[in-house]
């Protein structure tokens, strides 16, 4: 009788790299960046701040912290053959997918990185963290017909973007909102988005295919794309009016076993600590801008999953409302997580480089060996 290896289904529980960029402690809930707490820094830093962070295993000192702020604001234009490719893509393409292209096709005007985390890597890493709200602003303007605004030569990250999107300079609180949002989603351990990035490192290739393979790889429901999807989950309830019922909603997609997009997470088995702050971000939202209905409903079914199934929310759950809040449209919620998430995906890039080995697991051949070959008329 053959003797099967057992197969880590999903690399469940599998450890495949050493990180300095953070550590997820599931059962506690607990999530630190390269040292700090990420309540710590969702109170105190800025996006900015942690990208230094991620890149350097430090914080920035105020001139470091200026520099990468001058640094980001210079490189936030694109190269014209992207701009045009954004103008002329399918209006109707999915922003993950334009994100994706547009990534991809950055790689040409820049000197290719050779995988080695050289000194190439960290000037790429900057570019392409600053060029991204720029793609993302640059595909919701022209499918809806608008103009493309060119990003400020000042400003935060949040700041920009939501100027870039919008046509208007955002209020305090607005860029506060996406500012956290951004440190919120940096950085999270081996997810599957950050293991393809590393692979790809791995092979020696250059970081902009790292992070296309990043992004796609964030795009599918079951990981970065789970936020819209919840989204469009909470607006069909809103779609029911009067009769609308996010309890009997819950159970019944529970009863026909379907998922429950936002909710559950291969490491924590308890409340996930990035969901505190967004639940609190969506509740003082959603009662300003009159979306009260919104957030109960999300309260509801957070206590319908916790009864029925033990299950809490994870990052996208109450990122959706918050993003809902503040105008953004659900289709560009996955963008914004991967505007936020380069930073961790090429601060990994940079680290696997530093120490490589290609990442190569095995697969156990399931199929009939040496069968005879059959010529093709006669099959
Ligand atoms: C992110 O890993 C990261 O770090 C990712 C992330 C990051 O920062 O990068 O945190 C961001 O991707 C968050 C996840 C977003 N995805 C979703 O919200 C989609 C819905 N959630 C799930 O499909 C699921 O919970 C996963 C994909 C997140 C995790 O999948 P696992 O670890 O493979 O767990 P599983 O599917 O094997 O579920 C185990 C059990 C099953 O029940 P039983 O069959 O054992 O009875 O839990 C149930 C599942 O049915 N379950 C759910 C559920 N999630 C798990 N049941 C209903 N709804 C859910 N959402």
């Amino acid at each position: 009788k053959t003797e099967y290896p057992h197969i880590n289904k999903g690399l469940d529980g599998i450890v495949a790299f050493s990180t300095t960029k953070s550590f997820i402690d599931g059962k506690s809930g607990e999530l630190i960046y390269s040292g700090y707490n990420i309540d710590t820094l969702a109170e105190n830093a800025t996006f900015e701040e942690v990208c230094f962070l991620l890149w350097n295993d430090r914080l920035p000192n105020q001139q470091e912290l200026e520099n990468l702020k001058n640094e980001l604001i210079s490189q936030r234009e694109l190269p014209s053959p992207v701009l045009e490719y954004i103008k002329t893509t399918s209006k109707d393409a999915e922003p993950m997918a334009v994100l994706r292209s547009a990534v991809s096709m950055l790689a040409d005007f820049e000197k290719p990185d050779t995988g080695s985390g050289d000194e190439e890597s960290i000037h790429h890493a900057v570019s392409i963290t600053a060029q991204m709200p720029t793609i993302i602003a640059a595909f919701d303007r022209v499918r809806n017909g608008k103009d493309i605004i060119a990003p400020k030569k000042e400003g935060s990250t949040a700041f920009n973007f939501l100027y870039m999107l919008n046509g208007e300079e955002p209020g305090e609180a607005a860029e506060k909102t996406m500012d956290l949002c951004l440190i919120l989603h940096a950085e999270h351990g081996m997810n599957a988005s950050t293991f393809t990035a590393r692979t790809i490192c791995a092979t020696e290739s250059d970081m902009f295919s790292a992070i296309t393979g990043a992004i796609g790889a964030l795009k599918g429901p079951l990981h970065g794309g789970a936020n819209t999807a919840v989204m469009n989950m909470l607006l069909n309830l809103k779609e029911q009016g009067e009769k609308a019922d996010p309890v009997a909603f819950t159970k019944e997609k529970l009863s026909r076993r379907e998922k429950i997009m936002g909710f559950g997470h291969r490491v924590y088995k308890t409340f996930d600590p990035r969901a505190f702050h967004l639940r609190k971000m969506s509740k003082k939202l959603s009662e300003e801008t009159g979306q009260q209905k919104l957030y109960e409903w999300s309260e509801a079914m957070v206590k319908t999953m916790k009864e029925e199934k033990d299950i809490d929310p994870n990052v996208d759950f109450f990122s959706a409302t918050v993003y809902y809040s503040i105008g953004i449209k659900p289709d560009l919620y996955t963008c914004i997580f991967a505007m936020s998430r380069i930073s961790g995906w090429s601060a990994h890039y940079m680290e696997q480089a530093a120490n490589n080995r290609l990442v190569r697991p095995r697969a156990l051949y399931i199929a009939e060996k040496n069968l005879d070959w059959t010529p093709v008329e006669d099959r």
